[in-house]
């Protein structure tokens, strides 16, 4: 078992060692509608001639429920499953986040690989050991910490990826710079998105998900490092479920993008960030990803859900991480009301 996610260029060769300890009949594979088309024929290609039974779920964070894991589990049940078995995750944050939650939980856990298809998966969802899933209205209500035995990153997966998908990664990824250093920030500020995709090097990926990968090495559990990278989530979650609430559909990293600018409005205004950070990350948001469809009405019905986040509320009151400056962020900070309103308003106004 082992934290660090590795980029690999030959696929078949990256699975050997986990196939090898699999017994025959006992490899399951889980995609979802999309990547079951779209990526299933590159990893089918590595596996070759060894078989594996194929569960596939349906795409789309509506569908990260109970229901999919119980397609999980009877779908290993049905098959015999044993506590030797070993699931592929091939998909993004969704697939990674439920399969991991089935596979943590079938016969009390059994090991599981990642094959990330999406760039936010790739630097994010799939490593770090969370899984989990949406319950009664609550993204990643019910959930366990239960590391993958691997994480394979294999860049040609990406080419299929659609650009709105390429954007809600490239945020997470933003993300990680302003948690790592100046240097790392601006080579990420330089990368261009345009209609297709946003092309950039293997190096850079990895540096960008060691950033992560080093933050849970230090904090598995998040008792107090790990909140850090939850930076631009608290404002981001709560915009997400009043997407959701609304039953309009809306991407994670879009979302975390449009909680940093809010969350960098608090940096400046509470820990004295240089300013210039929030104009970067605001003319990003202007030139990839558009306003939020929220306005100043909705504050109430945001910090509403900003309270029922699991990860915020400390007595009663909502818990952010900020920056002091790009590389030096400070996790369990309260903010006050007004703050918050007007750190909303700025990004509404945009
Ligand atoms: N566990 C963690 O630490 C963690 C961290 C961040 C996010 N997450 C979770 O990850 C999820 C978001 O991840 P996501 O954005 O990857 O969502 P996703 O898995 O829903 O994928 C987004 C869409 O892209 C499609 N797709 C994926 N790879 C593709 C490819 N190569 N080609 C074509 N289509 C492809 C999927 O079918 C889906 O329609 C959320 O549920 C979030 O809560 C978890
Ligand atoms: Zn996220």
């Amino acid at each position: 078992m082992t934290m660090d996610a590795i980029i690999v260029s030959d696929l078949r060769s990256a699975l050997i060692p986990f196939l090898d300890k699999t017994p025959k009949g006992q490899l399951f594979v889980v995609v979802d509608e999309n990547t079951s088309t779209k990526c299933m024929p590159v990893v089918a290609e590595a596996l070759g001639e060894v078989a594996y039974e194929t569960i596939v779920i349906p795409a789309g964070e509506s569908h990260k429920t109970l229901a999919a894991v119980e397609q999980i589990w009877n779908a290993l049940y049905n098959h015999q499953a044993t506590r030797e078995a070993l699931l592929l995750n091939v998909g993004g944050g969704m697939v990674t986040d439920l399969g991991g939650f089935a596979a943590a939980t079938y016969k009390r856990g059994i090991r599981y690989v990642n094959i990330p298809t999406s760039l936010l998966a790739m630097v994010d969802a799939s490593s770090g050991g969370k899984t989990g899933f949406n319950y009664l209205g609550v993204k990643n209500m019910i959930g366990s910490f239960a590391m993958p035995e691997d994480t394979l990153v294999y860049l040609p997966l990406l080419e299929s990826l659609p650009v709105q998908e390429w954007l809600s990664g490239y945020a997470e990824m933003l993300k990680h710079g302003l948690l790592k250093d100046e240097a790392h920030w601006t080579e990420l500020l330089a990368l261009e998105v345009d209609d297709n995709e946003c092309v950039m090097s293997g190096e850079l990926l990895a540096e960008n998900i060691a950033v992560k990968e080093r933050i849970v090495e230090a904090d598995p559990k998040e008792k107090g490092l790990r909140k850090l990278l939850n930076f631009g989530h608290t404002v981001g979650h709560a915009i997400e479920e009043a997407y959701h609430a609304e039953g309009k559909d809306v991407k994670h990293g879009y979302c975390v993008l449009w909680g940093m600018v809010a969350e960098l409005y608090l940096s400046v205004v509470k820990m004295g960030l240089d300013k210039e950070v929030l104009r970067q990350m605001s003319s990003v948001m202007l030139a990839y990803y558009g306003r939020p469809e929220c306005n100043c009405k909705d504050r109430e019905r945001l910090v509403e859900w900003m309270m029922k986040d699991k990860k915020n509320r400390v007595a009663g009151e909502i818990n952010f991480s900020l920056l002091r400056a790009i590389g030096d962020g400070v996790v369990d900070q309260t903010v006050t009301r007004e703050e918050l309103d007007e750190a909303m308003e700025y990004l509404f106004s945009l």
